[in-house]
């Protein structure tokens, strides 16, 4: 998925922090909407989100409820129409496009269903890229090989991702969000283009990292199997969060979709 910052002026936020805004994510009160045609679409409609240091929360709904709108506006890829977004502490609206840019490259670790990976270049070379464009040569070997030995790619680094199975290219694309140490990490339908096996490993990865390294992760998805990895679960419908629950409450994945199902159909 190509996924362009879009050039839009920023909304200055003349509101106070909220209460959450120190944490590694706090979305507050965000609507964004978009223009199709003659009609206008609000893909997001007063919606709050908190995460804490450390935890893994997914964002539930169906296709077209909101939740890579909501992603976006956490990035900083676009400005909703009203809210307000904190990373890390800090306000968005109040950096330049200039100042986003090398805050997201540092501070926001994104990972797509597409992986977005460079097709020229090696493992290695995709990985290391946002670390040498931000100027952060020095920190290479000592970020790069923990990574590769921990996401299990250390005897593909060499190879260029045409030669990587899909479950190894989200992998690298993992460590390439991961290689700028970010506060927090944001996916999008992250197993969407693998096979359930595959994309059961690249769930209990995402829970292994957030439980051993207390990252930061938000993922977004429509998938049962996918969201029962997380602490949280925030679902949303027709662009607003209907509620959240936590996951362990439900001891199977059946259940937890029977909750989502009752809980979106009600
Ligand atoms: N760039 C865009 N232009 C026009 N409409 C959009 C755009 N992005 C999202 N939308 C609309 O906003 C709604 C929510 O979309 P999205 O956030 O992509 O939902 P989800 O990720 O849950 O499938 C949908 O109706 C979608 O068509
Ligand atoms: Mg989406």
């Amino acid at each position: 998925m190509a996924v362009s910052l879009v050039s839009e002026a920023q909304p200055q936020s003349s509101q106070p922090p909220p209460p959450g805004a120190a944490f590694p994510v706090c979305v507050e009160g965000a609507t964004k909407s978009f223009r199709q045609g003659t009609s206008k679409v609000e893909a997001i409609r007063n919606v709050s989100l908190s995460v804490a240091s450390g935890e893994f929360v997914a964002i539930m709904g169906a296709s077209g409820s909101g939740k890579s709108t909501l992603l976006h506006v956490t990035a900083g890829l676009t400005w909703p129409d009203s809210g307000q977004v904190f990373v890390d502490g800090a306000d968005l609206s109040t950096m330049s496009d200039g100042q986003l840019t090398r805050f997201r490259r540092r501070k926001i670790g994104l990972v797509f269903q597409a992986f977005n990976l460079i097709p020229s270049l090696t493992a290695e070379d995709n990985i290391t890229l946002p670390l040498l464009a931000d100027g952060q040569s020095a920190k290479l070997e000592e970020r790069l090989q923990p990574l590769l030995n921990r996401l299990g790619l250390t005897p593909r680094r060499h190879h260029r991702p045409d030669a990587l199975s899909g479950g190894e290219q989200q992998r690298v694309a993992i460590a390439r969000a991961l290689i700028t140490d970010p506060a927090v990490v944001l996916a999008d339908e992250p197993t969407g283009s693998l096979d359930s096996v595959s994309g059961q490993n690249i769930c209990q990865l995402l829970q292994e990292l957030c439980a051993e390294q207390k990252r930061t992760i938000v993922v977004v998805t429509h998938e049962p199997a996918v969201a029962r990895w997380a602490k949280r679960v925030v679902v949303m419908k027709d662009g607003q969060v209907l509620t959240e629950f936590p996951t362990a409450s439900f001891n199977n994945p059946h259940a937890l979709a029977a909750h989502y199902q009752d809980i979106v159909n009600a």
